[in-house]
C-alpha cells in the first residue's frame, strides 16, 4: 500500500474556495497543495499518481448524526458498524458521529464502553461518538464531564418517546447548565412527546393505523412548540444548542427567530425532509412504513422553507439520521399500529449524492454543498480541521468525484444493508470514484478496496463553530 499519493487536475472544493490544485497526501494527511500546471504542483512527487482532470476532489463527507446497530421498537437497526461505515464510504462519507447510548438507570461510561466494543475493529472509516442522555441524575451530570474531557463533547436529549429516551424540562434544563459550565453541546429531539403520545393514543382508538397517520400525530406545530421551549430553556441555562433532524416550517422559523435575537442556535436537517415527504408515508400497501422516522416527513411545502434555512444559515448542517430497519420483519412489526414501526430511515451511503443533486436543481451553491456536508459538521463537533476541508496537516480524507456520471439510486445497488432504499428510482447526477480515508483508498475506481477495522475512534474538542 502506497503511503504517499498526489492528485492531479482536479477542481478542489472546500467550504471556501474552488481552485484547480495538485494534493499530495503523505503518512495519512495532506502534505501538500499547489495550483494545477505549475512548477510548484511538478514538484510534488509520490509512489502513485492519480488524475482528477474534469472531476471534483472534495473533503470526504462527515456525517454528524448516524445510528449503527440502535435499539429500538424491540428491534436493532440493520446496519452494524461494518456494514454501514463500508456503505458510508461508497457515497463519499468518511467519518461519522454515531449516538452511544444510556439506558435509564444505567450511567454514561457503561453505554459509551457498549458503543465502543460494537464499533472496534469493525469500521471502514473513522468514527466518533456523541452521548444520548436518557437519565439525568448527579451521577450523570458528574460523568458529562468526564466524557467532555475524553472526546465525547455533545450530548442528545430527547422531548419524544416519554417512557424510552424522554427528558423532562428540569431534566433537560440541568443538562443543559452542565454544558454551559463543560463546554458540551446539547443536541436537541425537538418533539412534545406526551402531547403527541395523546394524539397517537386518539387515533389508534379512531381505527387510524397506516403509517401515514404517524406524520398526522406528529405535528409540525408541536415540533415548533418544542424547538421554540428547547431554545428558551438553552437561553436560561445560558447553553448552545444543536436541534437535531429539523423537518417542519415553524421549526426553521423558531431557530432563526433565536438566531436573530444573537442566540448561539444552530440547526440539522436531513435528505429525507429535502426530497420526501407525506406523498410518500401515504404509499399504499403498508410501504408508506419505509418512510416513518421522528421527526416525520412533512407535506411538500415544508421543503422550501429548509431550503432556504440551509442557504441562509439558520439551517448549519445536513446529517442522514441514518437508523435503517428492513421493510421485511422490521418495519413490519408495525403492521396494524403505526405506532409500532420502528422509526427511521436509511440513507448514509445517499448524502453526498443527493447534495450534489442540489447543487444542480439550484437549491445551493457547490461551496455550501461542502460546507453543510463536510466543513460545519466537522466544526460544529470538534473535528477541524482534521476532517472536514482539504489544507495542509488536514487528515488526507478525499474523495474523488464524477459531477458528470448519472445514476439511479436502488435498493439492488446501493451497500446499506436494508432491504429497501428511501430513493428508489431516483436519478442523480454525480457520483464518488474513488475515496481515501487518511490517505489510503477505501474506494478506488468504483471498487471497494477498504477494510473493516481501518476506521479508528477519532475523539473530539468541544463545539468550533463559536470559535
Ligand atoms: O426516526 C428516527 N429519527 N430514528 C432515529 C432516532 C432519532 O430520534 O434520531
Ligand atoms: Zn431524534
Ligand atoms: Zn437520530
Ligand atoms: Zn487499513
Amino acid at each position: 500500500m502506497s503511503t504517499s499519493t498526489v492528485i492531479r487536475g482536479g477542481l478542489v472544493i472546500t467550504a471556501s474556495d474552488e481552485t484547480h490544485a495538485d494534493i499530495l497526501m503523505e503518512d495519512g494527511r495532506i502534505a501538500a497543495l499547489a495550483a494545477s500546471h505549475t512548477p510548484a504542483a511538478e514538484a510534488l512527487s509520490a509512489e502513485r499518481t492519480v488524475d482528477a482532470t474534469g472531476k471534483y476532489v472534495i473533503p470526504g463527507g462527515v456525517d454528524a448524526h448516524t445510528h449503527m446497530e440502535l435499539p429500538f421498537g424491540g428491534t436493532f437497526a440493520s446496519d452494524t458498524f461494518e456494514t454501514g461505515t463500508r456503505a458510508a464510504a461508497w457515497g463519499g462519507t468518511t467519518t461519522i458521529v454515531d449516538f452511544a447510548v444510556q439506558s435509564v438507570g444505567h450511567g454514561l461510561r457503561e453505554g459509551l464502553d457498549a458503543w465502543h466494543a460494537k464499533a472496534e475493529g469493525n469500521c471502514a472509516i473513522d468514527y466518533a461518538f456523541h452521548m444520548i442522555v436518557s437519565d439525568v441524575n448527579e451521577d450523570t451530570l458528574k460523568e458529562m464531564d468526564l466524557l467532555v474531557e475524553e472526546g465525547v463533547t455533545s450530548f442528545k436529549q430527547f422531548m419524544a418517546y416519554p417512557g424510552v429516551f424522554y427528558s423532562d424540562d428540569g431534566q433537560i434544563l440541568r443538562a443543559m447548565q452542565r454544558s454551559a459550565d463543560n463546554g458540551g453541546l446539547i443536541m436537541m429531539h425537538a418533539e412534545n412527546g406526551i402531547a403527541i403520545d395523546v394524539l397517537v393514543e386518539q387515533a389508534l382508538a379512531r381505527g387510524e393505523t397506516d403509517p401515514r397517520f404517524h406524520g398526522e400525530v406528529r405535528k409540525a406545530l408541536l415540533e415548533a412548540e418544542a424547538t421554540h421551549r428547547a431554545i428558551r430553556l438553552a437561553q436560561v441555562a445560558g447553553a448552545p444548542l444543536y436541534v437535531v433532524h429539523v423537518s417542519a416550517t415553524e421549526a426553521v422559523a423558531e431557530l432563526a427567530r433565536a438566531r436573530d435575537e444573537g442566540l448561539p442556535v444552530f440547526g440539522e436537517t436531513c435528505p429525507q425532509y429535502l426530497f420526501l415527504s407525506t406523498d410518500n408515508l401515504a404509499e399504499p400497501d403498508f410501504e408508506g412504513a419505509k418512510y416513518v422516522c421522528s421527526t416525520p416527513l412533512r407535506p411538500k411545502e415544508h421543503q422550501a422553507a429548509l431550503w432556504r434555512g440551509l442557504r441562509t444559515n439558520d439551517l448549519q448542517v445536513v446529517s442522514t439520521d441514518h437508523c435503517p430497519f428492513c421493510f421485511s420483519g422490521q418495519k413490519e412489526l408495525g403492521r396494524g399500529d403505526f405506532s409500532k414501526i420502528p422509526n427511521g430511515l436509511p440513507g448514509v451511503e445517499n448524502r453526498m449524492d443527493l447534495l450534489h443533486q442540489a447543487v444542480l436543481d439550484g437549491h445551493i451553491s457547490r461551496r455550501r454543498w461542502i460546507e453543510i456536508a463536510c466543513a460545519t459538521p466537522a466544526r460544529m463537533f470538534g473535528l477541524y480541521p482534521k476532517k472536514g476541508t482539504i489544507a495542509p496537516g488536514a487528515d488526507a480524507d478525499v474523495v474523488i468525484y464524477d459531477p458528470a456520471a448519472e445514476q439511479v439510486i436502488s435498493a439492488d445497488t446501493h451497500h446499506m444493508n436494508v432491504d429497501y432504499s428511501a430513493y428508489e428510482g431516483k436519478r442523480v447526477t454525480g457520483r464518488v470514484e474513488t475515496v481515501f480515508s487518511r490517505g489510503v483508498p477505501v474506494v478506488t475506481d468504483r471498487e471497494y478496496t477498504g477494510h473493516a477495522g481501518h476506521g479508528v475512534y477519532t475523539p473530539r474538542s468541544t463545539c468550533q463553530y463559536l470559535t
